[in-house]
């Protein structure tokens, strides 16, 4: 089923960006974009080359400051592609920040009939939708992909079989109409869409970016350049709200969270002891894995009959099973609450200008979070940024308009060919992170894992901008 968002809003003021490089503006678009270099594009290859993949051919151009161009915003309309889990959505948005469209299909059966995300099914399902999900948002936009000013899609985070859906879905569009490409980070995209709607957003800002595999708290310096403060040992959030759910026999049509969120305003939150993780590490890192085992003991403790689905409960099993959502809901919780007020207190010290704190990711929907978060966050005289549910969830607007951030500063690959062989190994990062990490931050769980990560978005930006300043100076 194509679930379609109205329009968020049909003008949104221009932001206050400062890319520090201005791009061509003209009459038409097709000429603005013509008249676009590209630079690097957050997706272009630094030190982590491919054979075949499309970034390696990225041109490092350099665009020079003295050239006092002008970018037209309300010009550029960018076409945003999202396949990287379990859902399929596209946008259109343009330069000014005003959604065209929103487009979304969810695999809520599969999730349903599998308990989570089977990446094989999952691809398939992308694939059986993805020309009509895009096709839908062009449509809802009134637009052609010849009024497109780019394409972006999300290359990773995410699981690589869903991700190559759209990626290569994004490519034979811009190979189609001649149109550039922006590859985009996932999580990137989760805190910016908060830029677009509070245009009081200036960089350097916190965000704490939670959904279903991620766990990251960060400091957004930049665009593209962002320093991670905090990430989970193990499992995310939304991860153990779906086994929540699922053991305590939810609907998870809808996903786990918001089906253990509704349960638990029924619950008494202080009725089950859970321990609240990591208490004695003075650093900013989650854990959620030891969480999930507590419930799962609990609900084994309280002989929950788990295959009969709550709908069906007695009186009495729905109460336990509403305690045990509730209170686990409120540990959850305070977790991110007490990391998130040590990771203000780091970051103020590093950007004592830092006015906002967004809070964005699938369980940022969640009401409960918003505002013990909001209490946090007041409290320490910032102001909580949460982007409306529908764009805290995945989405084509967060990628489309990450896309025009960076390919407003001049980050874009140049349009791929019109064909490519159906073997091409595109550049898809499964394993990304999106800051450097904090040194004071480290943990020693978590550095046994780094294998195959790809270098992370903000130290490829990084090298990708010394190399342009050592093509000025020679
Ligand atoms: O960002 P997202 O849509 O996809 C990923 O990038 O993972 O996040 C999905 C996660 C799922 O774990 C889902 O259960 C959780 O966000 N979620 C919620 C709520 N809505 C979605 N968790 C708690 N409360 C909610 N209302
Ligand atoms: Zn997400």
């Amino acid at each position: 089923m194509v679930r379609r968002f109205l329009t968020l809003s049909p003008v949104i003021s221009r932001l206050n960006l400062n890319p520090g490089i201005f791009l061509a503006a003209s009459p038409s678009l097709r000429l603005q974009r013509q008249n676009l270099k590209p630079k690097i594009s957050p997706s272009s290859t630094s030190n982590f080359q491919r054979t075949r993949s499309y970034s390696t051919t990225t041109r490092v151009s350099s665009l020079p400051r003295s050239e006092s161009w002008k970018l037209d915003d309300d010009g550029l309309v960018v076409l945003g592609i999202e396949t990287s889990c379990d859902d399929t959505a596209a946008a259109v948005v343009r330069g000014n920040g005003e959604i065209l469209s929103q487009v979304i299909s969810s695999q809520a059966e599969l999730l349903a009939q599998y308990g989570g995300v089977a990446p094989k099914q999952a691809e398939e399902a992308h694939s059986r939708v993805i020309d009509k999900v895009v096709q839908d948002a062009l449509d809802r936009a009134n637009l052609t992909e010849k009024d497109l000013s780019a394409v972006a899609v999300t290359i990773g985070p995410g699981l690589g079989l869903c991700l190559r859906v759209g990626v290569q879905k994004a490519r034979r569009v811009a190979g189609a109409f001649n149109l550039p490409i922006v590859g985009v980070h996932h999580m990137e995209a989760h805190a910016l869409v908060a830029r677009l709607v509070e245009h009081e957003l200036s960089f350097p800002f916190m965000a704490l970016l939670i959904s279903g595999g991620h766990n990251i708290i960060v400091l957004a310096h930049e665009l593209g350049q962002y320093t991670q403060l905090g990430t989970t040992v193990d499992d995310a959030i939304g991860e153990a709200f779906d086994k929540t759910a699922k053991w305590l026999g939810l609907d998870l049509r809808r996903s786990g969270g918001p089906a253990v969120e509704e349960l638990a305003l029924e619950g008494d939150s202080k009725s089950v002891m859970f321990n609240v993780p990591m208490k004695n590490h003075k650093d900013c890192n989650f854990s959620y894995a030891g969480l999930k085992t507590q419930v799962r003991l609990a609900i084994e403790a309280r002989d929950i009959d788990v295959k009969c689905p709550v709908s069906s409960a007695t009186k009495e099993d729905r109460r336990n099973r509403a305690d045990i959502a509730a209170s686990f809901q409120r540990v959850a919780v305070l977790h991110l609450e007490e990391k998130c007020e040590r990771a203000i207190d780091w970051a103020l010290k590093l950007e004592p200008c830092i006015k906002h704190m967004v809070v964005s990711g699938g369980v940022a929907s969640n009401q409960y979070v918003r505002s013990r978060l909001n209490n946090i966050v007041e409290n320490k005289n910032l102001k909580l940024v949460c982007p409306p549910p529908s764009l805290c969830t995945d989405n084509g607007v967060m990628v489309a308009w990450t896309g025009l951030e960076h390919f407003r500063v001049g980050r874009f690959d140049p349009p791929p060919p019109a064909m490519e062989p159906d073997d091409y190994v595109y550049d898809l990062r499964p394993r990304w992170p999106l800051g450097e990490e904090y040194a004071q931050g480290r943990s020693e769980a978590r550095s046994l894992r780094t294998a195959r990560v790809h270098p992370s978005l903000t130290s490829i930006i990084r090298a990708a901008d010394s190399l342009q300043q050592q093509t000025q100076i020679l």
